[in-house]
C-alpha cells in the first residue's frame, strides 16, 4: 500500500468515526474537510451544497473562495451537471474553470448523492499541477458515499 493510500484509508476510519458521532451534515462535511486538509495540506478543501439552481459554499479549510457557482459552470459545476467526479491535472486547461485563487494548479470535485440526485460537491484544490488521480477519486468517493451522503446511513 502506498503512502498516499494508507493516508486515505485512516481518513476513511476517521470519517466513518465521525459519522458515527455526529448527524447534522453541515458538522460533519466541516470535520471531514478538517481531516482530510490537515492530511494531505491542500491548498484548498471545502464542501459547495446545491441551494436551487446553485453551488453555494459551504464548509471548507484553506483561503477564501467563491460563494456562489452556476448549475454546468466550472468543474464544480460540471461535477454537480455531469453527475461524476472531475480530476483536472491543470485548471488553465480546463475551458470555464473559476479561478477563486491563482494559486490553485489542479483539482478534483467529487459530487455527493441523495436519491440520486447531487445535493453537495467536495472540492479540493492544490497548488501543484496534477496532483489528483484515480487512487483520490476512490477514496473521496468512499468517504463522500459511505459516510457524508444522509440517505446511505444504512451502510455505515
Ligand atoms: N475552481 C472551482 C471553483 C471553486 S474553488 O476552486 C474553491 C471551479 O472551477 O468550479
Amino acid at each position: 500500500m502506498t503512502d498516499k493510500e494508507q493516508k486515505y484509508e485512516a481518513l476513511v476510519a476517521q470519517a466513518k468515526a465521525l459519522s458515527e458521532a455526529e448527524t447534522d451534515e453541515i458538522a460533519l462535511m466541516a470535520n471531514v474537510a478538517a481531516i482530510i486538509h490537515e492530511t494531505f495540506h491542500f491548498w484548498w478543501t471545502g464542501f459547495y451544497r446545491v441551494v436551487g439552481e446553485e453551488l453555494v459554499l459551504g464548509p471548507f479549510q484553506g483561503p477564501l473562495a467563491c460563494t456562489r457557482i452556476k448549475f454546468g459552470r466550472g468543474v464544480c459545476g460540471t461535477a454537480w451537471k455531469e453527475k461524476r467526479s472531475v480530476i483536472v491535472p491543470d485548471v488553465e486547461e480546463f475551458p470555464g474553470h473559476i479561478a477563486c485563487s491563482s494559486a490553485s494548479k489542479s483539482e478534483i470535485v467529487v459530487p455527493m448523492f441523495r436519491n440520486g440526485e447531487v445535493f453537495a460537491v467536495l472540492d479540493i484544490d492544490s497548488e501543484k499541477l496534477a496532483t489528483f488521480d484515480d487512487t483520490d477519486k476512490k477514496y473521496l468517493e468512499k468517504i463522500t458515499m459511505l459516510y457524508l451522503s444522509p440517505k446511505s446511513t444504512f451502510l455505515r
